[in-house]
């Protein structure tokens, strides 16, 4: 056994109790910023990375890491930023945060869904804006009317742990709730009041979509220029989930023909999104920087949770969850 204490590199922001609880089992490296050269040449001093969505845990790193590397902590729950195949192949373990901001998700995703039927993007996202333009001359009542969210259809797609609290959420709305998810138990879905349905129904029938899908290769662009096409025109999209479960460019021609009225975006498939952005400028999109997680209580509970399980992994005690 090695006797000499384990250092493990955490290389994007950890709330303090998981800092400490690290620290009183190895030696804490905290390097944010760090370019994919730099953490390639750390690693390999390394047996724990942890790290959020930030930093790209590619096959590179794992070969940098020559062998040492036994456990890389995602402090949240998409392992999406990990090359998995690469883990395995190297002998490391992949663990993530599964449960800690579940909430923290859902009530970004429900207050987005609020937000973009009321356009609070396009008047008060910016409260300077009002102001700037003189008032009472940008006071625009009658253009900015919104829609209702009670007695609407909601689909949730994914009805995983974020996914079920969404639409545990939207019920107390008034919403009518369907979700799609291949894998969900109908027990649980009927326990909300929640209809499953085929992913065709859920999105031909929906007024909002509300995505909740982790980013695979199966999802990957499934929401596209053949599934845009197949929803009610003038639906509304909210995304807290994934960037790259939606076609970017598919997304804009849906906007720009009204099938999609407006989508409320929390991710991207390229974080930040390049500045042209032809989604993140326009008028029906009101977004967000991947904020779903960033609540104090989500990053508390977050480090902690990976921390406990990235030292059990490094006693032995852990196999992966991710
Ligand atoms: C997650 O997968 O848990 C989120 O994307 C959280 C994050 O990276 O902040």
């Amino acid at each position: 056994s090695n006797e000499s204490k384990p250092t493990i590199l955490v290389s994007e922001k950890l709330g303090s109790a998981g800092i400490e609880l690290l620290k009183g089992f190895g030696d804490v490296d905290c390097s944010y910023d760090l370019s994919p050269e730099q953490l390639c040449e750390r690693i390999s001093k390394c047996d724990a990375l942890i790290v959020r969505s930030g930093t790209k845990v590619t096959r590179e790193v794992f070969e940098a890491a020559k062998g040492r590397l036994k456990v890389v902590g995602r402090a949240g729950v998409g392992i999406d930023n990990v090359d998995l195949q690469a883990a395995t192949e190297y002998g490391c373990l992949v663990v993530n945060a599964p449960t800690a901001n579940t909430v923290a998700a859902a009530e970004h995703g429900i207050a987005l869904l609020a937000a973009m039927a009321r356009n609070r993007n396009a008047t008060f996202y910016c409260n300077k804006r009002l102001m700037e333009n003189g008032f009472p001359g940008k006071w625009q009542r009658n253009k900015y009317v919104g829609v209702s969210m009670v007695g609407k259809t909601l689909a949730v797609m994914g009805f995983g742990k974020v996914g079920s609290e969404v639409a545990r959420r939207a019920k107390g709305l008034g919403m009518n709730v369907i979700a799609h998810d291949p894998y969900a138990p109908a027990d649980r879905a009927r326990a909300i009041g929640v209809e499953l349905v085929s992913f065709e129904q859920a999105i031909s029938t929906a007024d909002f979509i509300s995505l909740h899908m982790p980013l695979t290769p199966t999802t990957s662009k499934v929401f596209n220029d053949d599934t845009f096409a197949m929803m009610k025109k003038g639906v509304r999209i909210v995304n807290v989930a994934r960037g790259g479960v939606i076609d970017e460019d598919a997304l804009v021609r849906a906007l720009d023909t009204g099938i999609v009225a407006q989508a409320a975006l929390d991710v991207f498939t390229e974080e930040p999104p390049p500045t042209d952005s032809k989604l993140i400028l326009h008028e029906n999109v009101t977004v967000t920087p991947h904020l779903g997680a960033s609540t104090k209580e989500a990053q508390e509970g977050v480090a902690i949770e990976i921390a406990e399980a990235v030292v059990g992994a490094l006693k032995g005690e852990l196999s992966a969850t991710a």
